[in-house]
């Protein structure tokens, strides 16, 4: 059998979430031509694959996660003739091109469902989770990701279907082989027109519990949260192993899943290298520990001591999605770090260093690169996320203060990370000239694209120096992962080792100056090749006292 090559395990992503990158036409939303746009700026910053969020034919409820169909583009963001330009032009200047597949849901508008809720014998019934149950009696007491109960009730037929995100992305049935072939087609047709690979959405949730049944509910919640129902639930592997036979039929394409749920312990089978499910996998676990103490600093033993949990799984086989940041989740800097004036900078390039060096191919979230931090809007309306709108409106229904909710939607909304990419300081970034469908971060007057190209310190150039450096040598690439100074409260030190090649990272993870025994003389013999600061400050012969977010690679 010819050997499948591992071109991703070089690769470096950026993820781009289109309607925020770059609007060409001035209708306020970004799009295909903006991405062809911007190819120059992702060359010169030095990745080499772009992941691009939905970009097909959706009713944009979730921003394009409820797709209408597979197989053409949204208006909103060109046509397939600007996606194949974009898809030729990214190939020209040696990018991949990585694009999302939701498989787990439809819209409910796409046809296959429009035709399913027809009635009760439809053909394509079966394709989605219908249940009988009456207008006050759902099938099950299961609540949505989104919030509110996973069934909505459709007069049509008098039953519910389920939706374990919003009513308008119904649940696919996987138990159904029709629906599964479906789309492997899809899946096929993307690859012959020549995508180089898939995020695969929400994949872990492609299996329930067979018969759907009640969780107990002693607390008498109104719905029960249903994760473990949906979630990397037993059975699983069996569409995960057929999804990838069909996958695999194509050489060197590459795979990600986004598996919420799957321990590290599973995940060993879901992305060995011989015979996963996938090439990696993006895990989660590392939002699940608090970020701030009452000291203002994130639980930095406990972030290290989740990363370096994956980071061990995976030494000998199976490969890391490594990231710190995607259109999901609060910019990183605001979540972990600080983000003011006075320590943005650092803080930006030490949760850079800290995580792009780990063995692993690492993605760069739109914005990321310099900085962008979270917004803050006053009034709901400005949010146009449907998991900040329910969660407004469920809370506000179980009598929570407006700004209660606000101030959760501050430090939590998935809006943080999805205001337009700040590229200058012309109106609105330089996004648009039209009005953004989301208003701009007011802070691109200080933080932007254009201004960083010139600054030789700005976090941009540090971000370009990195992945300078990880591709000059296969040490960052297959070199054995050991953490170091496990229990320090403030540091994430590690090294990495091929051969006799040795390189050390060493990140102040808080605001605060931190003391750093060094072990061994090995580390101070060693050269620094990248730091955020000037100079290193050598205490004594086996200490280093780093500054607020001092960060530094040293190599030997
Ligand atoms: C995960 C995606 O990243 C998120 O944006 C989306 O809302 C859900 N899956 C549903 O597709």
């Amino acid at each position: 059998m010819q050997k499948k090559s591992q071109w991703w395990k070089e690769a470096i992503v950026y993820q781009i979430y289109i309607q925020s990158f770059q609007d060409s036409n001035n209708d306020g939303i970004g799009d295909i031509k903006g991405i062809q746009f911007r190819l120059d700026y992702l060359k010169d910053l030095g990745i080499n694959t772009i992941w691009i969020c939905p970009f097909y034919k959706s009713p944009m409820h979730d921003n394009g996660y409820d797709i209408s169909d597979y197989q053409d583009i949204n208006e909103l963001f060109g046509s397939m003739v600007d996606f194949d330009e974009l898809l030729k032009e990214a190939h020209l200047r040696g990018i991949k091109v990585i694009v999302d597949l939701v498989i787990n849901h439809t819209s409910n508008e796409h046809p296959w469902f429009i035709e399913s809720r027809k009635e009760n014998n439809s053909p394509k019934r079966d394709w989605y989770i219908w249940r009988k149950g009456d207008k006050n009696n759902k099938p099950n007491n299961w609540e949505s990701i989104f919030g509110g109960s996973v069934w909505k009730y459709d007069h049509n037929t008098d039953e519910y279907y389920l939706h374990i995100f919003s009513s308008k992305q119904p649940d696919l049935n996987w138990e159904n082989k029709d629906v599964r072939n479906a789309l492997y087609e899809i899946i096929n047709w993307w690859i012959d027109k020549g995508v180089d690979g898939f995020r695969i959405d929400a994949i872990s949730h492609i299996k329930k519990v067979e018969g759907l049944p009640n969780l107990p509910n002693p607390n008498n919640f109104k719905y029960v949260p249903s994760y473990k129902m949906h979630m990397n639930v037993s059975g699983i592997d069996k569409f995960l192993l057929e999804l990838k036979a069909n996958i695999n039929k194509h050489p060197n394409i590459m795979t990600v899943g986004e598996a919420n749920g799957v321990t590290v312990k599973d995940a060993v089978t879901w992305v060995h290298d011989d015979d996963g499910y996938m090439n990696m996998i993006f895990q989660f676990e590392q939002y699940e520990i608090k970020p701030k103490d009452s000291n203002e600093w994130m639980d930095v033993v406990g972030f290290k001591k989740i990363l370096t949990k994956w980071q061990n799984a995976f030494e000998n086989n199976g490969w890391n999605a490594l990231y710190i940041e995607n259109h999901d989740k609060p910019r990183s800097i605001s979540l972990w770090g600080v983000d003011d004036v006075k320590f943005h900078q650092k803080c930006g390039k030490a949760f850079a260093l800290m995580y792009f060096m780990m063995k692993g191919t690492p993605f760069i979230y739109q914005g990321q690169e310099i900085g962008m931090t979270n917004v803050r809007f006053d009034n709901i309306n400005d949010y146009k996320d449907v998991a900040a709108l329910n969660l407004y409106k469920f809370k506000l229904q179980e009598g929570n203060t407006k700004e209660s909710i606000l101030r959760e939607i501050w430090d939590n909304g998935r809006d943080n990370a999805r205001t337009p990419m700040q590229w200058s300081t012309e109106p609105n970034a330089g996004f648009t000239k039209g009005i953004p469908w989301l208003k701009v971060n007011p802070n691109y007057k200080f933080i932007n694209v254009e201004d960083q190209l010139q600054d030789k310190d700005s976090i941009l150039n540090f971000y370009k120096k990195l992945i300078k450096i990880r591709k000059s040598d296969d040490l960052f690439i297959h070199g054995s992962f050991k953490l170091l100074a496990k229990n320090h409260k403030q540091v994430f030190a590690y090294s990495r080792k091929l051969g006799n090649k040795k390189a050390y990272i060493i990140v102040n993870m808080t605001k605060d100056v931190a003391i750093y025994y060094v072990k061994g003389k090995e580390i101070l013999g060693s050269d620094i090749i990248l730091s955020n600061y000037d100079n290193l400050i050598i205490a004594n012969s086996n200490k280093i006292k780093l500054r607020p977010f001092e960060a530094m690679l040293l190599k030997n």
